[in-house]
């Protein structure tokens, strides 16, 4: 069972990007945001290098690991695996629209298939003791999102699921990339509205183009948790905003500057185990967005960052561009 506001903000599943080490940057920046890790095949969990895709380190909690597949029993045995490592929670990408998912017919093409989900969902409470969730939108193609979206929620229900997470517009499976997929299909918020409504003791979180924090308690008089993706990869500032605005509680840090001390001691513990600065400095391109000197750090990051030699201080060069200018500018 999802606890009482576990749910109520959160960052969204992202492949390539929300991986361990951009975990680890926005774990600094709010205790209580829920991470999702990027999705993983179910299949891959099981016969892939566990540790590698799977792998994060106990500072991530809470985090939640995506699953992608439509196998009951494989799904079954990934989630057990995950709960295993130490996830707080299993979730199912019914969202997913890329071409190679629709080939191997699980994310959105699931929506298609309330009664596999079912199934699916089923087979994974069984098989673990922590929540099991589902990620998804309010239809694919001609599907009336009405009719869709109740479809799959009454299936998921009665197999026990423990929260919904609906990323508030359709997916079109022909024609469109992934990426116009999270743009063009128009976002109904009211829809998830609508379903938080027709199912009052069923946890549903929104999804989709929420931005800055002031819209955050707009969603959350409807429902239970807003889950912010691009947003807080592109700007996770925003996330030192989250924990006093949604819990009453003080952000772990200040801001930037602060986290980017506290990411250090991260950072030395992978570069002595041989991994590379580019790692985490990939995922710091967004901080600092309109500040003077903001274009030199980026720029540092790019030129002095990537190399496998790279180390802290190249970090804090790049870094120094910022508060140097910032000082300058009081100075002025
Ligand atoms: C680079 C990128 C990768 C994504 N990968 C996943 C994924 O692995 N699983 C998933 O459920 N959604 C994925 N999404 C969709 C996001 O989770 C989210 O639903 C979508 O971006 C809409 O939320 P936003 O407007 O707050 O970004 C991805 C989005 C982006 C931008």
């Amino acid at each position: 069972m999802l606890k009482d506001q576990e749910l109520k903000f959160s960052v969204a599943p992202m492949m390539d990007w929300t991986d361990r080490h951009c975990r680890v940057i926005h774990r600094l920046m709010s205790r209580r945001a829920r991470l999702y890790t990027e999705m993983v095949t179910a299949q891959a969990v099981i016969r892939g290098d566990r540790q590698r895709l799977i792998g994060f380190d106990s500072f991530e909690h809470p985090v939640a690991l995506q699953l992608g597949g439509n196998d009951p029993a494989l799904l079954a045995e990934a989630a057990k695996i995950g709960a295993d490592f130490g996830y707080d929670e299993i979730n199912l990408n019914c969202g997913c629209p890329s071409d190679r998912v629709q080939g191997g017919a699980f994310g959105a093409c699931l929506m298609r298939e309330p009664e596999l989900v079912g199934a699916c969902v089923a087979a994974m409470k069984a098989a673990v003791a922590i929540p099991v969730t589902v990620k998804c939108r309010i239809g694919v193609d001609d599907q009336d999102p009405e009719a869709a979206l109740d479809a799959l929620t009454a299936s998921v229900r009665a197999a026990g699921v423990d929260a919904l997470i609906v990323h508030a517009r359709k997916a079109w499976l022909q024609g469109l990339s992934p990426k116009e997929n999270r743009e063009i299909p128009p976002l109904d918020y009211e829809r998830a509205y609508r379903l938080k409504q027709a199912n009052p003791d069923l946890i549903v979180a929104i999804n989709g183009g929420i931005r800055a924090p002031a819209e955050w308690a707009g969603h959350l008089a409807h429902l239970d948790g807003v889950m912010i993706g691009r947003e807080a990869y592109q700007n996770p500032e925003i996330l030192l905003q989250a924990d006093l605005l949604l819990f009453g509680e003080a952000a772990p840090v200040t801001d930037a500057f602060a986290m980017l001390e506290a990411l250090e001691p991260p950072i030395a513990a992978h570069l002595e185990r041989g991994g590379r600065l580019h790692a985490f400095t990939r995922h710091l391109v967004g901080l600092f967005p309109g500040r003077p000197g903001a274009r030199l750090f980026r720029r540092h990051l790019a030129e002095h960052c990537v190399s496998a030699e790279a180390g802290l201080a190249d970090l804090r060069a790049a870094v120094a561009h910022v508060s140097r200018y910032e000082q300058a500018a009081v100075a002025a």
